[in-house]
């Protein structure tokens, strides 16, 4: 019997490709950048399972195309690059990567809130640039992390595990979502917020929300205004979620003392970006789920899901399980 033909749009974990290659006739785009749209389209034609990151515009035009795909599998826990609703529509389930990348991303999150507290990337260009300034006592002041207050905004499996590590900082946590979590307050002592109250009331703040087209530009010139003067804003969810206009007013006008982001709206940043020339921002490539382990584990988990959907089987971890009630 023929095997099913897959396209994997990136070259993953070996040993993830070999266990697919037993199922499947396995092709992957050789090169280290995305394929280009028109790629993408043009490969769907004919396969029956396709195997996605998450810099692949998968349109509703790309899934129309896609007359033989069973399933899409994306490597990662977000799946905004995908028209779920089309995917759904052609009764095609969509997996994704939750809980494996959790804990790497909090502790990225928590890695960018400490440096841009304590400036650690200015003082280690200073000194990379030759600039050893003799110790003075304004020389690099940052801000403290013990005993400040958090804010997160999502508080799923990831604004949870961030939370464990502010508190292990003596932080005050603050939380919003959608839902609000009394076992969680009660495990944690974490306290729930509305969204203009959490932002008046923390020093940092932390997105960890899902992108949907409602949460576009979530956080807006209005709500930086309403941050406390001095506050710390990180990002490691989805660049969509920020009005990056707003965030070069926060900065330029000192409203907030630092920020950090992991994801940009469009990405990579263009080199030409006036955000690019704030010393107080750190910028970093979508890489908070990027420990070689995570990502084996990511890889595992997407040929599983691949795997599952082209034997007709339920996916272990679904974005649109209302396919199956069709
Ligand atoms: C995700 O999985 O959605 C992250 O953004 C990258 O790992």
């Amino acid at each position: 019997m023929n095997k099913p033909r897959v396209w994997l749009t990136r070259s993953i974990y070996e040993p993830a490709v070999k266990k697919l290659s037993e199922y499947a006739e396995v092709e992957i785009w050789p090169a280290e950048n995305p394929p280009p749209p028109e790629v993408i389209v043009e490969k769907v034609e004919g396969i029956e399972g396709l195997l996605t990151m998450l810099t692949d515009p998968i349109t509703a035009a790309v899934i129309n195309h896609a007359s033989r795909l069973k399933v899409i599998s994306q490597m990662a826990v977000g799946f905004d690059n995908i028209d779920i609703e089309a995917a759904t529509r052609q009764g095609i389930p969509v997996g994704h990567t939750p809980g494996v990348l959790t804990e790497t991303t909090a502790d990225f999150a928590w890695a960018l809130l400490m440096a841009a507290a304590r400036r650690v990337v200015e003082a280690d260009r200073e000194v990379h640039q030759g600039i050893w300034r003799a110790w003075g006592p304004d020389v690099l002041t940052g801000v403290d992390v013990y005993g400040a207050t958090l804010g997160i905004i999502g508080f799923g499996r990831i604004g949870k595990a961030l939370a464990r590590r502010a508190l292990g900082f003596s932080m005050r946590v603050l939380y919003n979502d959608p839902k609000r979590d009394e076992q969680a307050e009660k495990d944690l002592g974490v306290e729930y917020r509305d969204l203009d109250t959490l932002l008046q009331e923390s020093d940092f703040i932390s997105l960890h929300t899902y992108y949907t087209a409602e949460l576009h530009h979530l956080i807006n010139r209005q709500r930086f205004a309403r941050m406390k003067d001095g506050s710390i804003f990180i990002n490691t969810a989805r660049g969509g979620l920020v009005d990056h206009e707003a965030l070069l007013w926060a900065l330029e006008s000192k409203k907030l003392a630092a920020a950090a982001l992991d994801v940009f709206d469009p990405e990579p940043i263009p080199g030409d970006h006036p955000l690019l020339k704030f010393p107080n921002l750190i910028l970093t490539p979508h890489i908070a789920s990027a420990s070689a382990h995570t990502r084996q584990k990511m890889a595992m988990i997407a040929v599983d899901n691949l795997i599952a959907g082209l034997r007709g089987e339920r996916l272990a971890f679904c974005a649109n399980p209302q396919v199956y009630n069709a």
